[in-house]
C-alpha cells in the first residue's frame, strides 16, 4: 500500500508542471521523458475547443528546463522514480507465498502460472486456480500412474510409493509424502508425478483435489477436470497447514506399525464443485463400492495386513474394509505384491479393468491434482 501511495504521489507530481531550468539536466530529461516529449523540448498541449465561431484559449507551453525554485520537487521526483523502479524489480521477483496471497493482493488475478517465493527466498512457478470458490488455490502436487501393469509396479515413476522395485517390503516407501524432496514440473503435472516446494512451504487450511485425464495440457487443467472437490472445515490448520506436516508429524506412513483399523487417519468431508459423490464412486472397483463411502478424503488408511495407504481421494473406508489398496493412493507401506505403486491395487491381478477389484479405465487414466488454500 505504501508503494501504491508513492506511485499516486509520483503521478501527482508528474501532473504538476515541473518547470525546470537548466541546472539539473538529468532530472529535466527524466521529467521530459515521462511527460512524453524528448529531453529539453517544449511540451505543447491543446486547449479545449472554443465556442463556435470563437478561437479557443491557447495550449500550455512548458519549457522543460530545470528551475531552481522547483528544484526540490524535481529532486523528490527523481528519488521517487528510483524507488518505484526498485519496487518494480521486487514485484517481478515476487513476494507472494501462496496463490491465496496473490488473490487477496491483486485485483483480477487470473488462473494460470504465478511466481511464488518460499521462506528462504527461493522462488518457484506455481499453477493457481483463481476461480473455484473465489480462487486462491495453489497446485502443490500431482499423483500420476505411469504403469500400473505387473511390469510397472513400484518402478521408475512411482514416486508416491517407491521407485526401488517390487521385490522387498519397504515399510516407508520412498518417503515423499513426508520429506522435503521436490520433483516433476508444473507444466507436466498430468504426465508425470509432481511435487512443488509449496507442498511443504505453504500454510493452508483446506485441500482441493481435481481429477483430470492424463496428459491434459496446463491451459486445460481447469476445464478438462471431470471431478473437483474440496474440504471446507479448515482441517489442515490442525495439522501444521499442509500434508508435509500432517504426514511427518501426525500420520507417518509405515507398514507393520499401526493397527487395523483403529490407527487409520482422519477422514474429512468434501463439497463438490464439479461432479458429485455418486459420479465419483462409479469409477472405483465394484467390490470396493459397498466398503467405501464417497464424499470424503481419508488420510493414512491401514489395511488388515497393517499396510499404510497415504490418501483415499473422494472416499473414506468403512472400518470393516480390509483392503484400502482398492480405494487409496500411495501404497507407501505396502510395497510388495499387486498393490505396489502410486495407484496401489487399483488394477488387481486377474481382474479386468472396471470389474471386481479393479477400477475403471477413467480412474486408471486419471491424474490427481492436489491444491492448498
Ligand atoms: C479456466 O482458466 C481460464 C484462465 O486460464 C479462465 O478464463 C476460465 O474462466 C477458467 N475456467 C474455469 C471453469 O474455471
Amino acid at each position: 500500500m505504501a508503494s501504491l501511495g508513492k506511485l499516486v504521489l509520483l503521478m501527482f507530481l508528474g501532473a504538476l508542471t515541473c518547470l525546470c531550468q537548466s541546472q539539473e539536466p538529468e532530472q529535466c530529461n527524466l521529467y521530459c521523458a515521462r511527460s512524453g516529449s524528448a529531453s529539453g523540448e517544449p511540451v505543447q498541449r491543446r486547449g479545449p475547443p472554443g465556442a463556435p465561431g470563437k478561437q479557443g484559449p491557447p495550449g500550455d507551453v512548458q519549457q522543460c528546463d530545470c528551475c531552481s525554485s522547483k528544484g526540490e520537487v524535481c529532486q523528490r521526483l527523481r528519488e521517487l522514480t528510483e524507488e518505484v523502479e526498485s519496487l518494480r524489480t521486487v514485484t517481478r521477483r515476487s513476494s507472494f507465498r501462496s496463490c491465496k496471497e496473490i488473490k487477496t493482493s491483486i485485483d483480477g488475478s487470473a488462473t494460470g502460472l504465478h511466481k511464488l517465493v518460499g521462506p528462504n527466498g527461493n522462488e518457484h512457478t506455481a499453477y493457481c486456480d483463481m476461480d473455484t470458490d473465489e480462487g486462491g488455490w495453489t497446485l502443490v502436487a500431482s499423483i500420476h500412474e505411469n504403469n500400473i501393469g505387473s511390469s510397472g509396479r513400484c518402478t521408475v515413476g512411482d514416486r508416491w510409493s517407491t521407485e526401488q522395485g517390487n521385490v522387498a517390503l519397504r515399510p516407508n516407501g520412498d518417503g515423499n509424502w513426508e520429506n522435503l524432496n521436490v520433483f516433476g514440473n508444473v507444466v507436466a503435472a498430468t504426465s508425470d508425478d509432481y511435487k512443488s516446494p509449496g507442498y511443504f512451504e505453504i500454510a493452508g487450511r483446506d485441500l482441493m483435489i481435481w481429477q483430470v485425464p492424463n496428459n491434459t495440457p496446463l491451459q486445460n487443467y481447469n476445464t478438462s477436470t471431470y471431478l473437483k472437490y474440496r474440504t471446507t472445515n479448515g482441517f489442515l490448520s490442525q495439522y501444521g497447514g499442509n500434508l508435509y506436516h500432517l504426514y511427518s508429524e501426525h500420520y507417518p506412513i509405515r507398514s507393520g506399525v499401526y493397527n487395523f483399523p483403529s490407527d487409520s487417519g482422519p477422514s474429512v468431508p468434501v463439497t463438490f464443485d464439479k461432479g458429485d459423490a455418486n459420479s465419483l464412486h462409479q469409477h472405483f472397483p465394484p467390490n470396493a463400492k459397498s466398503e467405501t463411502e464417497p464424499g470424503f478424503i481419508q488420510f493414512r488408511a491401514i489395511s488388515s495386513r497393517r499396510y499404510a495407504f497415504a490418501l483415499c481421494p473422494g472416499v473414506r473406508n468403512k472400518p470393516t474394509f480390509n483392503y484400502p489398496s482398492q480405494s487409496c493412493l500411495g501404497s507407501t507401506g505396502a510395497t510388495q505384491g499387486t498393490y505396489c505403486g502410486d495407484f496401489s491395487g487399483w488394477l488387481h491381478d486377474g481382474h479386468a479393468v472396471g470389474s471386481a477389484w479393479s477400477a475403471d479405465q477413467t480412474l486408471l487414466s486419471t491424474t490427481f491434482l492436489l491444491f492448498y488454500r
